[in-house]
């Protein structure tokens, strides 16, 4: 017999359990002691949970990372404080803000996998449709509701279209993941170029706000900007939703993962005949396309001291570089969050932290608490845009350990460039997956194998000039520079001395100077 794809196992893991349904099988494990079959580790992908690599499983022991979903990227205080326990108890003090908004924790053993989830249902959390091919978190605006600048608050929608795809059998086997974003955000911080599915609200003459639906973006070996199909108003976001996923359920391509995209989808279809399959289904009629004008896309996040729409509040953004924030920092963060009286503590796309509406009188205290403990306010022009994913530390397609030198590369350029302001953005992602956006910055550097004196070692490939700016959006260019991962931070020191010693007016320019 004709040994099964990838593709085919999926899929027939999938028929023969729904992902959403093992349960029982997770408590199992967890009474016997006894080790996971590989059948339940591939569907525990539906509870966000993934096994680490071989590096990270001394002796041969089994460990596991979890995803925790944080709808609307919001926690209160007791949540925050809540998954800080479970750090430190259960995952060796680790947790990781990802660039969906979700906290990743590392280290856990099967037998605390039940008492974990316990914890996190009664703090009002879940794992589940973290991971798998089901709808996952939807990104979307950190302080949605409070910002004074956005045109709608979409934190209610966020959350109705979270709770009817959350744990929903009819969506649980997509022929892939299925990625939302949704925002009303002035700043368009959400990346509406590169979801699946996102919603990104703009104004129409005389004032009605409408939603731009951008359809089959993604990044990694799906790189595709989204299509933008038209537009439509908030109440019709959740009909639209179902209609698309009901459709990529139904037609997306199950023999290939790598071809299974919703953008594949799309591309098969063309847009008009996706566009009117969407109409049909959700019963809306779509507005024709509009482009709004979009920030520089280097603003488009929330970091710094921000006023809120209440008056008599700010918002307080901290840069958490690689998102690399560990339990203890969360039980840091929550402390400072309650003395100071705000309201949540959100997580951004940057992998960065926001405690949200604090009264304006405890701005300056908690802030200086926060830069005590590490946590920078003020000075974010390097540290708010330096993203890294999981890596060689835990995941099992890595080249390269990536959060670790990027804390190092950042200190590095810190010392070298006190007075650096040019908001620069740096990723480092540890293999061609690029879970960290390498593609879509000004520097990604992307996992590679590189030959130093004969021998094979963690190394980089350069990339550079990444931009999401809606019809202006342009991928990275990816240059033969490989760059001993041990050498990183001189590499970018050099690269930064070189920039301004020319003429150029930003680094991204100087490097299609060097590089084309
Ligand atoms: C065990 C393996 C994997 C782990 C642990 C992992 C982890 C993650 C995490 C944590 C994120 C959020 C980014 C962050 O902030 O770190 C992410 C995003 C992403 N992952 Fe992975 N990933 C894995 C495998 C893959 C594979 C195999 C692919 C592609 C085939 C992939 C493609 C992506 C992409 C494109 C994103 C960006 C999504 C977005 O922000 O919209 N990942 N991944
Ligand atoms: S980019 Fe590669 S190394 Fe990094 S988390 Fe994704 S799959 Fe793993």
């Amino acid at each position: 017999m004709e040994k099964e794809t990838k593709a085919q196992r999926v899929e027939r893991l999938k028929r023969e359990k729904d992902g959403l349904d093992i349960m029982d099988d997770i408590r199992h494990y967890c009474q016997s002691g006894e080790p996971v079959d590989a059948d339940t580790i591939d569907r525990l992908k539906w509870y966000g949970m993934y096994t680490h690599n071989q590096h990270s499983s001394p002796e041969g022991r089994q460990f596991f990372m979890m995803r925790v979903k944080v709808p609307t990227g919001n926690l209160t205080i007791e949540q925050v404080e809540t998954i800080a326990g479970i750090s430190r108890e259960f995952a060796r003090n680790t947790a990781d803000i990802t660039v969906r908004q979700t906290i990743q924790l590392h280290w856990i053993e099967f037998a605390n996998v039940c008492t974990v989830l316990d914890r996190l249902q009664a703090a009002g959390l879940t794992t589940q449709n973290a991971s798998g091919d089901c709808p996952r978190s939807i990104v979307t605006c950190p302080v949605a509701g409070h910002a004074h600048d956005e045109l709608l608050d979409v934190s209610g929608i966020v959350r109705e279209v979270d709770r009817y795809f959350q744990g929903n059998h009819e969506f649980s086997n997509l022929p892939r993941k299925f990625k939302m974003g949704i925002s009303a955000c002035g700043r368009f911080c959400t990346g509406h170029e590169v979801q699946d599915l996102s919603f990104a609200a703009h104004q129409l003459q005389g004032g009605r706000v409408a939603f731009g639906v951008h359809v089959g973006g993604g990044l990694g070996s799906n790189q595709r900007f989204a299509t933008n199909l038209g537009s439509v108003d908030a109440q019709q976001i959740l009909p639209v939703a179902i209609a698309c996923a009901a459709l990529f359920r139904e037609e997306g391509k199950r023999d290939n993962r790598s071809r299974a995209r919703l953008g594949h989808l799309l591309e098969d279809m063309g847009a008009d005949a996706f566009r009117q399959a969407l109409q049909d289904r959700s019963g809306v009629e779509f507005l024709p396309a509009t482009s709004p004008a979009l920030p520089d896309p280097r603003q488009r996040q929330h970091v710094g001291i921000e006023d809120a729409k209440e008056t008599g509040y700010q918002h307080i953004g901290t840069a958490i570089v690689s998102g690399r924030i560990t339990g203890e920092g969360l039980a840091t963060v929550a402390r400072i969050a309650r003395e100071a009286g705000a309201a949540t503590i959100a997580f951004t796309g940057w992998q960065n932290l926001i405690l949200t509406r604090v009264p304006r009188q405890h701005v300056a205290r908690a802030t200086q608490q926060l830069e005590a403990a590490g946590l920078s306010v003020a000075d974010h022009s390097l540290s708010a845009r330096a993203i890294a994913c999981t890596g060689l530390e835990f995941c099992k397609f890595a080249i390269s350990e990536t959060k670790e030198r990027q804390a190092q590369l950042i200190k590095a350029l810190q010392a070298r460039f006190p007075d650096f302001k040019e908001p620069l953005s740096i990723s480092l992602s540890g293999c061609p997956n690029g879970c960290s956006h390498p593609n879509v910055v000004d520097l990604g550097f992307v996992g590679w194998k590189v030959k130093v004196d004969g021998e094979l070692k963690e190394g980089f490939v350069l990339h550079y000039g990444g931009r999401l700016q809606g019809d202006g959006s342009r991928f990275a260019v990816r240059t033969n520079e490989k760059i001993d991962a041990d050498q990183l931070s001189e590499f970018v020191i050099d690269l930064i001395e070189k920039y301004r010693a020319s003429e150029k007016p930003s680094l991204p320019d100087y490097l299609q100077e060097v590089y084309s």
